[in-house]
């Protein structure tokens, strides 16, 4: 949530924060503002206004009409106040003396804010983050690493900042606890960003500031400290991907770009960690054999899409390797006194590893004595860095706010993952295992195959697009599946949906089913096919229309064509294991046209932001 921004180096600031900002819109775009320091006025401009970036670009003349060559800048998911000018960043010091740009959410501002107003200061905004300005700006006497520290030290919360100061044209600083920021390192110019997209056009050398840690930002160089005030030796970590990775590539949306990365996105991920023979290596550093041997339980906790890739992953593993597995949202996670010990490995899934509620729930889970694995998107993010043990999926840069390709590589690790378990816990045999690895790795080619002709979606979508209700159901990790099929849908066509156990809709749910509404019904499971061809019954003889999902040909009723589904989609026959994988690629799809005929803003929906880093 929110996207951070700064620089400082030789060249013009505004133009290369604007484009920075571009690349970090995913993140929040309520708002957008810049702050650059006037060298020769001595003063800090801002400029800000509400709505997407475009309004910004217009006002500056894309940055050109802003000199300085220091400034920071900042794209805005609204928590404290509606998305309007004077709640944009930067805000701005009651001096003038000090500008910042902030993530995350304060959750002491009223407390120090009627600090401040006793102290004399007034404010003009509803946000927690001018408190923020305004205390630095009490405590500044010359020393910006100083008020800096002994502000931060007040506050409760999380934040990513970065602060300028008028009379400071050589730096800027930046810290944070709880929000993801990271350093770029260039040449003779340096950088700061919430995400990596931002930096890729200048620089690939990166540091990702620890919990507490400060960044103080020159043109030569950058010094980080902890948050005693000890100097660190941070390391410099070099950022694989290309830059293209983070561009749309011809496609109109980013969304349907890393639909069509799945295929690869999936190979690379799994391909690395299975050897010629087909064992599997996943390099786990902590998490022995013996300790996976000696595990009683298994506790997945994460949010939205990733916890619906936890859902499949119960199935699988409870089936393969025999453990019991519960799966937790991690936002109640935390508040439910988990009953977890040294004796359960939680699970953590997270595609960009700065997740708020996962984070603090890793956290929970660490103090009871548990072990950590994380599966994460984002290379030295705060999950991936504060778990026993991570694996990372090797997704690239997932930009559209609606997730796909990461879904897809968090699934097949778990997969991965589950047949790794299954063998060192003695549920499957080496030849079994070496089979559902060999079967698991042509998912990718399974997926190819999948995305080759969409038309059919297509025609769905042209059907249905205007639909107000559209409902999913499935069986098992059918449900699992309706309920990832569901958020998508709604997510980014606004159209409403619900996502059921398809034995459950009689139980209440299915009052709402009306002539016309659509019924999403998914049928790869194919031991529970005549089970959930009674559930389309009822909801046929209801007057839905039903499109169902298959991996086999449905034993469709000859004497009763209305009873039948109105459309079949049936996926490449594949093992057991794939079917998720491919499963979910249709219900994208769908969500992903219907969209678009809608006219939706399908990378950036309304109220959403891709990385949710408050509570
Ligand atoms: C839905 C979606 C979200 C995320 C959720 C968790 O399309 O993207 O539901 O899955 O916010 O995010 P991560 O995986 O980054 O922890």
């Amino acid at each position: 949530m929110c996207g951070i921004v700064g620089y400082i180096g030789g060249k013009q600031a505004a133009p290369l924060l604007l484009q920075g900002l571009e690349k970090l819109e995913y993140r929040g775009y309520d708002s957008a503002g810049l702050a650059v320091v006037d060298a020769g006025n001595g003063g800090i401009i801002v400029k800000k206004a509400r709505g997407r970036l475009s309004a910004l670009k217009k006002m500056t003349d894309c940055g050109k009409s802003i000199p300085g060559i220091l400034g920071i800048g900042h794209t805005r998911w609204a928590t404290h106040g509606e998305p309007n000018d004077v709640n944009s960043h930067p805000h701005l010091s009651r001096s003038g003396r000090v500008a910042l740009v902030h993530n995350g959410i304060v959750e002491n501002y009223a407390e120090l804010r009627q600090y401040l107003c006793e102290q004399g200061y007034g404010f003009v905004s509803d946000t927690d983050t001018e408190v923020v300005v305004q205390l630095i700006d009490h405590y500044y006497e010359n020393d910006p690493v100083a008020a800096v520290r002994r502000a931060a030290d007040q506050l409760r919360g999380s934040f990513a900042l970065g602060i300028v100061f008028a009379d400071r044209p050589d730096l800027f600083i930046a810290l944070r606890k709880d929000s993801p920021l990271i350093v770029g390192l260039g040449e003779g110019e340096n950088f700061i960003a919430s995400d990596v997209p931002a930096l890729l056009a200048h620089t690939r050398r990166v540091i990702r500031l620890g919990e507490r840690e400060m960044a103080v930002v020159t043109r030569e160089g950058v010094t980080v400290y902890d948050h005693f005030g000890v100097k660190l030796e941070p390391e410099v970590l070099e950022i694989t991907w290309d830059a293209e990775s983070a561009e749309k590539g011809g496609y109109e949306h980013f969304m349907l770009k890393e639909i069509m990365e799945q295929p690869d996105a999936v190979r690379r991920t799994i391909a690395p960690r299975v050897r010629g023979d087909f064992t599997i290596e996943l390099g786990l550093r902590r998490l022995t054999d013996d300790v996976l041997r000696s595990l009683d339980r298994i506790c997945i906790v994460a949010c939205g899409s990733s916890y619906h890739v936890g859902m499949v992953a119960r199935y699988a593993i409870e089936r393969m390797a025999r453990v019991p597995v519960t799966v937790a949202l991690a936002s109640e996670f935390r508040y439910d006194n988990p009953m977890i010990g040294p004796e359960t490995l939680v699970i953590i899934i997270s595609q960009s590893g700065e997740t708020l509620d996962t984070l603090f729930a890793l956290r929970e889970a660490k103090e009871r004595g548990a072990r950590v694995l994380s599966i994460v998107n984002v290379v030295g993010s705060s999950i991936a860095v504060e778990s026993t043990d991570v694996l990372y999926t090797w997704a690239g840069p997932e930009i559209a706010v609606a997730t796909t390709k990461a879904y897809s590589t968090q699934l097949a690790l778990m997969q991965l993952f589950t047949l790794y378990l299954g063998r060192v816990r003695g549920r499957l045999t080496d030849l079994e295992a070496r089979e559902e690895v060999r079967s698991l790795l042509a998912t990718g080619d399974k997926l190819a195959e999948l995305l080759k002709d969409t038309s059919h979606l297509q025609y769905l979508a042209s059907l249905y697009f205007n639909r107000r209700d559209i409902f999913f159901m499935g069986r098992n990790i059918d449900y699992a599946l309706a309920l990832e099929g569901s958020l998508k849908l709604k997510e980014i066509s606004y159209i409403h949906s619900e996502a059921y156990a398809a034995g459950e809709l009689k139980h209440g749910t299915i009052s709402l089913i009306e002539p016309g509404t659509l019924v999403v019904a998914l049928c790869t499971g194919t031991k529970l096919h005549e089970k959930m061809l009674s559930n389309i019954r009822e909801v046929k003889a209801r007057g839905a229309t039903v499109i169902a999902l298959t991996t086999k040909p449905i034993p469709l009723d000859p004497n009763h064509p209305n009873a039948n589904p109105d459309h079949i989609i049936e996926l490449p026959a594949c093992c057991e294991l794939c079917a998720p994988s491919l499963s979910v690629v249709p219900l994208q799809l769908l969500a992903y046209y219907v969209a678009l005929l809608k006219g939706c803003d399908i990378d950036k929906p309304r109220n959403l932001a891709k990385s949710v880093t408050v509570e």
